[in-house]
């Protein structure tokens, strides 16, 4: 199953509400938490979120670029988000992280900067529900897709087939319609897309239009 995750920072922040409710086509809604430490940019966080629940019946996808992430991780999950990734250079513990996660009733997620190597952690991938290999430097939007990042896909896919569990595999910036078919060909199964959603003069067409074009890129 392909699946379509609108990232909410390329939208308008002064109209979340509004905003979230452009997308209802969406598989997830994406959400970039960061903390002026781990990236350059500071957005939004925990209250944020918490309100914004009451706005729509779409699963939260919670995408951590902070620090404290073994302390902050855990409270989105007991806040209900559907998805909470954490970044593995930020975790001190990730395995105990994970199982926190999903002990708190989330799906545990794990995410890679486009230089850190999937290898190291591959004995860890049973503990997790998603990968998400960052096709940009996190901390923008509207960034170029990296292309050295897809022989990192291709291997991360077949660890997780090795491990014969649905673990998807998520790839977050620079995706849309020139790039999407790349990502979704060498094994990529969960797309974020900012600016080529929020960008787009029918933002929820977008994403049907991008979902059609990752599963018409796996058929052949
Ligand atoms: C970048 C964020 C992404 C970003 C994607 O650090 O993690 O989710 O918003 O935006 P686009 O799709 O414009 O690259
Ligand atoms: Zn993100």
């Amino acid at each position: 199953m392909h699946q379509i995750t609108p990232s909410i920072l390329n939208a308008d922040l002064a109209n979340l509400a509004v905003e979230v409710a452009r997308v209802p086509s969406s598989d997830m809604l994406h959400f970039d938490v960061m903390d002026n430490h781990f990236v350059p940019n500071l957005t939004l966080g925990l209250p944020v979120v918490q309100s914004l629940q009451a706005h729509t019946d779409l699963p939260l996808d919670i995408h951590l670029m902070i620090e404290d992430a073994d302390i902050w991780a855990p409270q989105y999950a007991d806040a209900g988000c559907f998805s909470v990734t954490f970044h593995v250079e930020a975790s001190k513990a990730p395995i105990r992280l994970a199982r926190e996660i999903r002990r708190l009733g989330s799906r545990a997620s794990m995410a890679l900067k486009p230089a850190t190597p999937i290898e190291p952690h591959a004995d860890m991938l049973e503990e997790l529900d998603m990968v998400l290999l960052m096709t940009v430097e996190p901390g923008f939007g509207g960034q170029k897709f990296l292309d050295l990042v897809l022989p990192k896909i291709e291997r991360t896919r077949k660890l997780i087939e090795g491990t014969g569990k649905q673990i998807w595999l998520q790839v977050d910036g620079g995706v849309s319609v020139d790039t999407i078919g790349r990502a979704a060909e060498a094994g990529a199964d969960v797309f974020v897309a900012g600016t080529a959603v929020y960008g787009a003069d029918n933002p929820d067409a977008m994403v049907n239009r991008l979902r059609e074009m990752a599963v018409a890129a796996c058929k052949h």
